[in-house]
């Protein structure tokens, strides 16, 4: 028997020539069947976008991003929260501090999938109704900053020290502030901005 009249071989050209004829079919009937139009979600999984829930400042988001996003990016570059700093990028300066679930973290060095189910809070998030939070008055009135760039940083590590230890002493204050670096050496101050809010609602 010749190759082509084997039943199977025809059955197959059949096959194929369906199959193609459908797609072809269902590309011209829907002709906007492109990258463009695909669903939002859709064409964020082909990106390669995961999906990432938390709560910033208050606000519940729900959004994909690319995984290897750090929540520092995240911040700035999707929610424009550019108060958050980035200086060292790398874990070291600790500009970047924002509290998770009430600790302080860097957030150049999270992932911001890490951050998924969590609480963020950044600088932006301490005001109350347009009111300065307590310890950035105090900042204020102590003078506890000169270039202002690591002053988000230093007030989030501050919040949060006194969140967890409302009466800390001087050595507790220092440790607690320990993971913030300032290039103006502005530490006196900074400790006495600490210091003085030590009281206040926090
Ligand atoms: S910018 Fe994150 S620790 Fe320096
Ligand atoms: S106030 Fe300038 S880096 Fe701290």
């Amino acid at each position: 028997m010749k190759k082509s009249d084997n039943p199977k071989d025809s059955s197959r050209r059949k096959f194929i020539k369906e199959v193609s004829v459908g797609l072809v079919g269902a590309y011209s009937i829907s002709p906007n069947l492109n990258a463009k139009n695909l669903p939002k979600d859709l064409k964020e999984s082909m990106e390669g976008k995961v999906k990432l829930s938390l709560v910033v400042n208050g606000e519940k988001i729900s959004t994909n991003i690319k995984p290897n996003t750090t929540l520092a990016e995240f911040l700035r570059d999707e929610l424009k929260l550019t108060g958050t700093k980035l200086v060292c990028n790398q874990g070291e300066c600790g500009s970047c501090s924002v509290l998770m679930n009430d600790e302080a973290i860097y957030s150049c060095h999270l992932l911001a999938l890490d951050a998924d189910a969590s609480e963020i809070i950044t600088v932006e998030g301490l005001l109350n109704n347009d009111e300065l939070h307590t310890v950035q008055k105090s900042f204020i009135e102590h003078d506890g900053l000169q270039c202002g760039f690591c002053t988000p940083g230093q007030i989030i590590s501050a919040v949060a020290l006194l969140k967890n230890n409302p009466n800390p002493t001087d050595e507790e204050i220092k440790n607690g502030m320990s993971g913030n670096l300032c290039r103006c050496g502005a530490y006196p101050k900074i400790f006495d901005s600490v210091k003085n809010a030590i009281g206040s609602k926090i």
